[in-house]
């Protein structure tokens, strides 16, 4: 396949139609590739660096528009941020309790992370007030996770429907520690509520139904934090006051971006792809294990730590896919890689089910309802649940015009799709990508070539 059938055309509202079109001979992908830096760790990172003290630097950033949202609020927090890059960038940090009373609104963008988390971290910075607030999808989504246990510390913060939607105000208070007990498994409530605890003098801890991604604790407890984690409860526990110290942060690739490649590899004839440093940290290899349950070839090669979080190679070979169930605790380990693991449950025999997913509903778009509407619209038979999907494999998908609803791992995921499509698949809003994944189209088509 040559990389002229993957084409980018500027529409006038300059929104970007991703065309996509079946090659005229089999396409198989070949050799190997990196993704871009892992979007949480990213942002843990910049906000880390910015409330400690010293100088942290940070390797491997993901250049992404979302954690560049969390640069630019904590700039405006008083942070000073080097430009920004994948090489190195320099975070000259303001230390605990010492940030601005910044002059504007605070913009998380589309970035549920940078909100949520950000809002722990205002909430217990006294004296000061802050307001906040993101694009038409993130003030649509629910902010009452954080702002209810927020609010059980003290916090003081007002916003539209009995404060539960972004724009909000907040009046920094000095918050009295809590035992959370969460009632989802998300590690944006997990970490903000540690967060707002690194300045809360007590012991803060949250209980979750079921383990989220735990890279707040591991860059917590390396920037010396005082946190112990409890797994068999799956409760986390920081004791503040804390103080945090500039540290070195290497990034690895997002698996949750590698997802895209890994299925693509399964499901495209022929293919043999190497995705070299991607991050393999427990609580977000559920992909990996979904993958394996389907049947899929995917190996992880030359294994190592950098700086505390696990990372490997990725290698994948197309084979035969067959149906699978994805339910229960898994969930949260592989939570944002459901659109992609949809369009591999597409070219599965038999019927997969994902349950237990209801999240989903409340991401940067209704991503059941989309993915459900977008696939079905090409040919392939899913139906809704309500928290999950259950997708019927074996029919052929035909190019046709699909919408991204400005989420970016709907617009890779549908793109994916296309590969496998017979005609042409227009993707319209495609330009979502770079939320998470800025040279998304440059890596479809080197891999494609
Ligand atoms: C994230 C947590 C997850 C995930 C999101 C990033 C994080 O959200 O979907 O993309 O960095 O903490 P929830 O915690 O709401 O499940």
């Amino acid at each position: 396949m040559s990389a002229s059938v993957i084409t980018v055309e500027t529409q006038e509202d300059l929104s970007h139609k991703l065309i996509i079109q079946q090659p005229p001979v089999g396409l198989s992908l070949k050799g190997s590739i990196r993704v871009p830096g892992d979007k949480s760790i990213s942002h843990r990172a910049l906000m880390l660096g910015a409330l400690a003290q010293g100088e942290t630097e940070i390797e491997g950033l993901l250049l992404g528009e979302d954690p560049r949202s969390t640069a630019s609020c904590f700039q405006a927090l008083g942070a000073e941020i080097s430009e920004l890059n994948t090489e190195l960038v320099r975070v000259k940090g303001i230390g605990l309790g010492n940030l601005l009373e910044p002059v504007d609104v605070l913009n998380a963008g589309n970035s549920g992370t940078t909100l949520r988390l950000m809002l722990g971290i205002l909430a217990s910075h006294p004296g000061r007030f802050f307001t906040v607030t993101g694009d038409g999808s993130l003030r649509s989504r629910p902010m009452s996770r954080v702002v209810k246990p927020l609010q059980q510390m003290g916090a003081q913060i007002w916003g539209r429907q009995n404060n539960s939607l972004a724009p909000l105000a907040i009046t920094g208070q000095a918050l009295k520690p809590t035992h959370y007990h969460s009632p989802i498994a998300s590690a944006q409530v997990k970490s903000c509520i540690l967060l707002a605890g690194l300045l809360t003098e007590g012991k803060t801890t949250v209980t979750e139904p079921a383990l989220s991604r735990d890279h707040s604790e591991r860059m917590l407890r390396a920037f010396g934090a005082d946190l112990t984690t409890d797994p068999e409860t799956n409760s986390v526990t920081i004791i503040g006051p804390a103080q945090l110290y500039g540290q070195k942060v290497v990034v690895p690739g997002d698996i949750s971006s590698a997802a895209f490649w890994l299925v693509a590899g399964a499901i495209v004839p022929g293919s043999n792809l190497l995705i070299e440093n991607v991050g393999v940290n427990p609580s977000r290899t559920g992909i990996l294990e979904a993958l394996s349950l389907m049947g899929a070839d995917v190996q992880l090669e030359n294994q190592r730590e950098v700086a505390g979080e696990p990372v490997a190679d990725l290698r994948v070979r197309y084979s035969r896919l067959k149906s699978c169930t994805i339910a229960g605790d898994i969930i949260p380990r592989l939570i944002d890689e459901i659109p992609i693991l949809a369009v591999a449950a597409v070219f599965a025999e038999g019927t997969t089910v994902i349950k237990d997913a209801e999240e989903l509903r409340v991401k940067e778009s209704d991503r059941i309802a989309v993915m459900a509407q977008q696939l079905n619209k090409m040919g392939a038979k899913v139906t809704e649940l309500p928290d999950g999907m259950e997708i019927t494999g074996g029919t052929p998908l035909v190019g046709t015009d699909v919408d991204s609803h400005t989420d970016h791992r709907i617009a890779m995921s549908l793109a994916i799709a296309a590969l496998v499509a017979s005609g042409i698949t227009s993707i319209h809003r495609a330009e979502a990508a770079a939320i998470s994944y800025p040279n998304f189209t440059a890596t479809l088509q080197q891999v494609c070539q």
